[in-house]
Formats: C-alpha cells, structure tokens, sequence
C-alpha cells in the first residue's frame, strides 16, 4: 500500500511534479519517502524518513520517480526508503509488495559481489537488473528480473541510459496516464488527475515501458499488446479537501449527496444482479475491515428484506472457508480500494472453481473490479481518509436497494434512501457538532469504550468502535449486545462509557434493557436514537428513518471519531501504522 509516483516527458519540474504526486498519495503509506530523477547519466536521489513536509533539493530533471513506503521489510529508516539503486547508481526501483524468495536472491547476489545498503526485500531488484542489462536491453532486462520475483509486486523502475520508465506488476495497483508527448505513473489514479484524465489501469502480469513512446507486453514472456486508454469521470475537486480541514471530515460530508446518487441512478445495475443472485447457490459478501462490517449488514438487510439468506466473512477469513465453494457459488465483493489482498486472494481461488464473481469497488479499473463477472463502482468519488466513511454508506446504500430489488420494492428503497440522506444533512448541522464535539473531548480522555447493537445495529457497533479506535487509538470494542451478560459485561466498571446504537426497530427494547444493565454497573451509556431514554446519560439524536438506521446511526459515530482524533492531536487522515489499502497480507 504504498505510494508511487513517475515521470517522463519534456517537462523539467519533474522532481517538483513527483513530489506533488506523492503527497497526494500520501495517504496510501507514509512512515518514509523518496524521490530519484535522472541528472546527466547518474541518478538524484533524496530520501526522507517521516512525512512528505518542507520542500525537496534535487535538481532540474525531466524524468524521475518517487515512493512513499508503508514498511513491510525493514525498519522506517532513510536506507530503507524507497527507491533503491544498482551498485553503478544508475538504476532506481521502486516497489510495492512483498518479494518472498528475496533472502535467496540476495544471498546469490551477494555471491556474484553486490554491494546492499538496505534491509529490503526492494533492494535485490535494481541489482538484478544491472545484471542482466550487462547481457540485454533495459526493458528485457526488467522483464527477466520481475520473472524471478515471488509473491505480489509491483515494480518501477528509471534508467537513465534509456531514459526510460519501465513498470511491471502481478499484484498491487498501477495505472499509467497518457499526456502530450508525456507519460504518469502512479498507484492511485488520484496523482495523475491534474494531468490528464487518460489512463490506461496495468493489469497483473503486464509490464509497460514509457519513454518517447509507450509500449505494453504481458509476462511472462512479453508479448506486445495493445494499451487501452480509459477516461477517469472524476474531477480534481472531488479528490480535493476543498473548505474542510481534514479528508476524513470533508467525505463524511459528501455522503448524503452520495446516497442520493444511488437512490436516484442505481436501480437498473441492482436489478441486473437479482438475476445472478436469485440463481446462485449459495451467496456470501466478502470485505476487509469497514467493507466487512457493510458485508455483515448486507446478511441482516437480506433477512429482513429479501427473505433470503446469504453468508459473510472477513475475507481474511474467507481463505478457510471456501472448500465448499462450487461454480454455483455467488462471490459478492465489497472494496473501497478495490485491491486488498485479503480480498483478491479467495476470489482468485473462487474463480478458479467457477464461482461468479460481482466486484462493489470505488475504483475503476482495480484488480478487484476486474476480477468481477458483475461489477459496480460505488460511485463515491475519491477516498483519501484511511478510515473509511463515504464508501462505507455507500456500499450500505447498494446492500439496501439490492435487498429492495430481491422483491421488486425498489421504489420504497429508493424514498427510504432519500430520507436517510436528509436526516445525515441535519446529523451534520453545526449546532450538532458543537454537541458531538463536546462528547468527544470526554470519550477521548477514557482508556476503554464498548459500542453495543443488535440486528443490522451489531455490525454498527463493529463498524463504530473500529472508527473511533483507528483514528484516536483509544481502545474500542463492538459487541452483540446479547452477548454481555455472556462475559464483556466483567469488563464494566464506573465511568466506563458505552454507545448504544437503538433504533427503533426489533432491537430497541432488547438493546435499551442491555444499556441498563451496562448503567447498573456504574457505565456511562451514550445512547443513538430517535428519543432519549432514562437511561441514556448522553443522547445522540438520530430520526428514525427505517431500516436505514444503520446508515444514519452511523454518522454521528464517524463524526465523533473524527472529533476525538482531533482532541489528541492526532491526523485523522493518517492515523499510525495504517494505510488506505492493504495490499499485502
Ligand atoms: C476502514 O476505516 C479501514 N481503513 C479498513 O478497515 C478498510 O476498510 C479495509 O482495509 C478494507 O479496505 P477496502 O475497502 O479498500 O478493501
């Protein structure tokens, strides 16, 4: 989950161009980074560890790269920055992945007299290419030495004989944009936005060499191929924070305008998969993390809704369950990102046994989205915050007007979506903020918080202790809320703050009766509703607006999170030893 950043052109801002690129993918790993450009034959390089501040010292250059890591080998150390060189410095390589057989490599180029300066798995890369460009032409020389690399990686790599960029990948994502006599590379089509909307998403096991021109070839024998470019919709606004402080506070805005957009032009693509689901044999909805917790919702609305079963897991999990998986088996696959490793890994293997795929992503041309017989982009625009909100409703939005479309309801879907859309416009009115504000300089001063739901509101309770834990590291934990009494209940002491998420549903006199048992402990319960209860000590107001509850209930939550990073002075955008994508296991 790093990001990567390149340039060849006429330009001559390119180290300037690089940085900027970089800082706008910084989102995606930021413990170091560095930048390399071509400066006469030799390479400039400037590594730093930390966060992409101050400005940059590297000369005039037209060609260049640069990377900000998310370590996986070797400590966060300015030799373990990436890129790293060839013993003649005249090749740089930036990588994204983790190179399983690089003690081995490095152990045979040790032998042949290399000289290593890092603890990377990144750095036998450059020097098996000055290898074998002592016997063939660059661009083959990438070729072979990629060839020789286990597990999922990306590679960039600069030469500045040729002048050239050449980028291989069998895993983690690239995308090349297409300029005026100009190429981009990057791992976020976000970087490229300013420059050309023109972009042509590498495919695992393609390679790509961009120098005067630009070529394609698959791996692993290289075989040419013919690119296609695609037009990105997106402007730069939408990847910009705009009037708001932080990524993170500026998506939590802009989901009701999302929620409408699904609402009002989802209903065709919905009903195309009611088809697909209704002949499967067997459906289950895979996620990570947030898209997790939109899979375990998805279950509770089909329930309620469609009256039909479907399983989840994390995907993680979902590497030991998918023995029983047949070609009749439905994969339903929810990613922001749209390339999370603990996702793409069972889906590989469902493929293999014919089960149908549908990929739910926010990104075009991902590898989770190509993986997809069926595929629908969220259509929430970019997301830059690590912790995962716009997307998060967005794919709840999608579950509810799928549930809907199971039993031809999607008119009354789509009226429910469009309240739920109002109530998070008046959730985010200032006076409520100001009261969501003051919650959060309490709840940030405790050690311990337990959010509780039932129904469709557990994978509320999941979904808000992981935001409020990921931003502000204070130590949050979800549960069912029939399950205190069977042990968390021993964890309650006085003072100790409970959210209770208590729509008015099927689940509200059961939840109530678990916040008082949680009170009659000395717990502080701050209770999510339409209506205060006796029981609630703080109360955050959300109108019932059916089963959509658990898209508005979890708003004042992510607000809250927000809030409480902030108080510690913490970047919500960038919380510690996260990255927006988990590319790597
Ligand atoms: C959510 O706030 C986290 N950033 C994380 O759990 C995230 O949802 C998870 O890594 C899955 O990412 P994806 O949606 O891009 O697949």
């Amino acid at each position: 989950m790093c990001g990567i950043f390149g340039y060849t052109g006429s330009r001559q801002d390119a180290p300037e161009m690089i940085f900027k690129g970089l800082k706008g993918l910084e989102y995606r790993g930021y413990d170091s980074w560095g930048i390399a450009v071509k400066n006469g034959e030799k390479l400039a390089i400037e590594r730093k560890v930390g966060k992409m501040t101050g400005g940059i010292s590297l000369p005039k250059s037209n060609l260049g790269i640069g990377h900000t890591r998310w370590a996986t080998h070797g400590g966060v150390t300015t030799e373990n920055a990436h890129p790293h060189l060839d013993c003649a410095k005249e090749i740089a390589v930036l990588h994204n992945g983790i190179i399983e057989n690089f003690q081995d490599l490095k152990s045979e180029l040790l032998k042949k007299g290399h000289k290593f300066r890092s603890e990377t798995d990144t750095e036998v890369v450059p020097h098996l290419i000055e290898d074998f460009v002592k016997k063939e032409g660059f661009v083959d020389s990438v070729k072979d030495a990629f060839n020789l690399l286990k597990g999922l990686n990306a590679i960039v790599v600069v030469d500045t004989k040729s002048s050239s960029i050449v980028a291989a990948k069998n895993g983690s994502p690239l995308v090349v944009g297409v300029g005026d006599n100009e190429y981009f590379i990057a791992s976020d089509v976000v970087g490229i936005l300013p420059y050309t909307r023109d972009v042509i998403f590498l495919k695992d096991n393609e390679m790509v060499s961009l120098g005067k021109t630009i070529s394609l070839f698959s791996l692993p024998m290289g075989e040419k191929q013919n690119p296609v470019v695609e037009k990105i919709s997106w402007n730069i606004e939408q990847a910009e924070k705009g009037k708001f402080d932080h990524f993170m506070i500026k998506e939590i805005f802009d989901q009701p305008t999302i929620i409408r957009n699904i609402a009002q032009n989802y209903s065709d693509q919905v009903e195309d998969l009611r088809e697909v689901i209704d002949n499967a044999k067997g459906t289950f909805f895979i996620g990570a993390g947030t898209a997790y917790h939109a899979c375990l919702a998805g279950v509770y609305l089909f329930s309620k809704i469609a009256k039909k079963h479907v399983n989840t897991a994390p995907a993680s999990e979902f590497n030991y369950l998918e023995d029983f998986l047949t070609k009749e088996s439905l994969i339903i696959a929810l990613s922001q990102s749209g390339e999370t490793i603990d996702v793409i890994e069972p889906l590989t293997r469902a493929a293999k046994k014919g089960s149908l795929i549908v990929s739910i992503v926010n990104s075009l041309g991902s590898t989770i989205y190509r993986m997809g017989n069926y595929k629908m982009l969220l259509g929430a625009g970019p997301e830059k915050a690590v912790a995962s909100t716009k997307a998060y409703t967005a794919k709840l939005a999608i579950l509810f007007m799928l549930s809907f479309a199971m039993v031809d309801k999607l008119s009354g879907a789509r009226s429910l979506l469009l309240m739920a859309a109002e109530e998070i416009e008046r959730i985010l009115k200032k006076e409520n903020l100001v009261t969501l504000k003051e919650l959060a300089k309490k709840l940030s001063k405790k050690e311990h918080i337990y959010t509780i739901g039932r129904g469709v509101s557990f994978s509320l309770a999941l979904e808000g202790a992981l935001k409020i834990k990921e931003v502000s590291y204070v130590h949050t934990e979800g549960l069912a809320g029939g399950e205190l009494k069977h042990g968390p209940i021993a964890l309650i002491e006085k003072g100790t703050p409970c959210i209770v998420f208590a729509p008015k549903d099927d689940t509200y006199d059961a939840i109530i009766s678990n916040a008082a048992e949680i009170k009659a402990r000395g717990g502080i319960i701050v209770g999510v509703s339409s209506e205060k209860s006796p029981v609630f000590d703080y109360f955050i107001e959300v109108k019932d607006s059916n089963l959509t509850s658990i898209i508005t209930q979890s708003v004042p939550i992510q607000v809250l999170a927000y809030y409480m990073a902030l108080e510690k002075g913490y970047d919500p955008d960038k919380p510690r030893n996260l990255a927006k994508s988990v590319t790597v296991k």
